[in-house]
């Protein structure tokens, strides 16, 4: 059993969260992880319709009652505070709120009994974090799927533990019982991680962005504004996504401010993402895709990470003191 926050306090049998992963990871997904015996959370899109919250809750507490969480854009919220409501009234065991301050919300989150949760990706985001009384922060390194910062992982992960005493835990390029090891030896109270999930069949992912993630390396992706850009997506411009590279991605990655007024480059993207093509659509993934190798059911990952992780420990701490 690992002893940290996330399994004393938070009674996980695992230090592992599954990251919030907008259209992708939902309820079916979150119920997976959190019955492995992580926290499964179920991400929000920016237009993502209120109803959502109660279906997906529904799914991912299921007859066994399991916790879950929900993640969400503050830039969305600001647009859509309906969402927060929602997320509230459905709830969760905790939320996150991330690429913007929770601050407004840290109050009326707790007095619904709910943790909250924030995605940081630098030391001064981590101290303001606790400064307002957020009860978990993920530093999220650059090389994480999905929309993120630009500082690795490893470097923020030492600058943000040394900064704060409110548990922390390490988000990007974690897909194997060696990196929840190495965040743990550092002093984190356990792991965030999505792009490991990614071919997981509880996954919305279709079958052939599962295969291309399958199929890719390391090397593979592309931190861009492309996809927003294309999309019209509110997204602050200091975070982009990190994304699989595609042909799309090489036309336009250099190029965004042409693509911001190129309508047909934007119908094409429209089109392709209607055609499941994804020489031209996105998938979203981060660095570890490398490591993601066949399709497997979530709870195998999440159970692969945590007994992995135990056993390493042991192993490694015999070996080294
Ligand atoms: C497909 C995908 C969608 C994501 N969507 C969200 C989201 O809606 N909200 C959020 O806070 N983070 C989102 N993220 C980021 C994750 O919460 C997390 O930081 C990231 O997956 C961790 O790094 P890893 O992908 O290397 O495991 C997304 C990540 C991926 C891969």
């Amino acid at each position: 059993m690992l002893r940290t926050h996330l399994t004393t306090a938070w009674k996980l049998r695992y230090p592992i969260i599954g990251a919030p992963m907008a259209y992708v990871g939902r309820g079916r997904l979150a119920h997976a992880v959190s019955q492995a015996g992580g926290l499964g959370m179920i991400g929000i899109g920016s237009n993502e319709p209120v109803e959502f919250f109660e279906r997906e809750a529904a799914i991912a507490r299921g007859a066994d009652q399991q916790p879950f969480g929900f993640g969400l854009m503050a830039w969305a919220i600001e647009k859509r505070p309906e969402m927060l409501q929602a997320a509230i009234q459905a709830r969760p065991f905790l939320i996150s709120i991330s690429f913007g301050s929770p601050e407004p919300y840290v109050e009326l989150i707790h007095q619904h009994g709910i943790y909250l949760a924030t995605q940081v990706h630098s030391r001064e985001e981590a101290i303001q974090a606790e400064r307002i009384g957020v009860d978990l922060v993920a530093a999220q390194g650059t090389e994480a799927g999905g929309h993120t910062g630009e500082v690795g992982t490893l470097p923020l992960l030492q600058a943000v533990l040394d900064a704060v005493q409110v548990p922390v835990v390490a988000a990007g390029g974690i897909a194997t019982a060696r990196g929840v090891v190495a965040a743990l030896a550092a002093g984190a109270a356990g792991v965030w991680v999505g792009t490991c999930l990614l071919a997981s069949p509880e996954c919305e992912n279709t079958e052939q962005a599962r295969a291309r993630i399958i199929q890719s390396q390391e090397t593979d992706t592309v931190l861009t504004r492309v996809f927003d850009v294309a999309q019209g997506l509110s997204w602050p411009p200091q975070y982009a996504g990190r994304a699989l590279r595609n042909h799309y991605t090489d036309q336009w990655h250099a190029n965004v401010e042409a693509l911001a007024i190129n309508d047909q480059a934007r119908q094409e993207l429209a089109q392709a993402i209607k055609e499941k093509d994804y020489d031209r659509a996105h998938i979203y993934a981060g660095e570890a895709v490398g490591l993601v190798k066949q399709q497997q059911a979530a709870a195998t990952i999440i159970q692969q990470l945590g007994n992995g992780a135990e056993q390493l420990l042991q192993e490694r701490y015999r070996a080294l003191l």
